[in-house]
């Protein structure tokens, strides 16, 4: 699906006319670069690969512990670049001015989410359980020219993000599936009427249903709809009440 689209400036090598620079920092020069570099790493070491070169490992990633897996921490388990420019618009959109997300990995959609927190006068909290992760995650965004505008909290986020500030405007989960409701019901005192909260991965989610339930058809709080990309399905949620 949509692999004959090119995904624009993000991944191509002309440089975009000045002016619609200066009005999207998504089509920067260091944070395409940085963009582009990372999105070509993570594809040339994409779980499939990975799990081909650990032996023993014959479950798809989310199936695994976050904690204790070599391949949550080493493997950047990364969203690609439709469901990043999917991000960027989003957030710029609604003019988010605070950005939390859930799984930070290597940091390619936080760089994504700061991008727009650059255009809209935001600030992106993230969130990685492995050090090593979050400092790459750092560096990355150092590349980018946005480390400004992030701040990488590290360990579980059921701890480290407890305590972030309201009201959060886009709400991004993409750590441990088993943890998104956990996660959401966390936070969801400091969502407020017309935030988003945008899950990926809603096709590999717990087989009980729970979250989707939540979020869904009987919510009194949310309007949920899903959206496909190359990788699979996101949740996108409005906050209603
Ligand atoms: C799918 S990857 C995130 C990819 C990242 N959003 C990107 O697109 O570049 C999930 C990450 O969440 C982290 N993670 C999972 N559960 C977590 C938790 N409870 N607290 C903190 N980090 C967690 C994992 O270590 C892993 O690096």
């Amino acid at each position: 699906m949509f692999s004959n689209i090119p995904y624009g400036a993000a991944l191509s090598s002309s440089p975009p006319d000045l002016e619609i620079v200066m009005n999207c920092t998504l089509l920067r020069a260091d944070v395409a670069a940085t963009l582009k570099r990372e999105h070509e790493a993570a594809k040339a070491t994409s779980p499939a690969g990975a799990a081909q070169s650990m032996p023993g490992l014959n479950q798809p990633a989310h199936k695994l512990d976050f904690r204790t897996s070599e391949i949550h921490r080493v493997n950047y388990l990364a969203i690609g670049p439709q469901m990043g420019r999917f991000l960027y618009n989003t957030a710029r959109a609604v003019d988010a001015r605070h950005i939390v997300e859930f799984g930070t990995s290597f940091g390619i959609s936080t760089m994504y989410l700061a991008a727009a927190a650059a255009d809209s006068g935001g600030r992106v909290v993230g969130s990685e359980f492995h050090p090593n992760k979050a400092e790459k995650a750092r560096a990355n965004l150092a590349d980018a020219g946005l480390s400004d505008l992030v701040e990488i909290r590290v360990g579980d986020a059921l701890e480290t993000l407890a305590d972030v500030a309201e009201p959060i405007d886009l709400l991004f989960l993409d750590g441990s599936k088993d943890l998104y409701l956990e996660i959401l019901k966390m936070l969801e005192d400091r969502l407020k009427p017309g935030s988003l909260v945008i899950c990926d991965n809603a096709d590999h989610l717990p087989q009980d249903g729970s979250f989707m339930q939540y979020v869904g058809e009987k919510s009194p709080r949310y309007l949920t709809t899903l959206v496909g990309f190359k990788k699979g399905l996101a949740s996108y949620s409005l906050v209603l009440v």
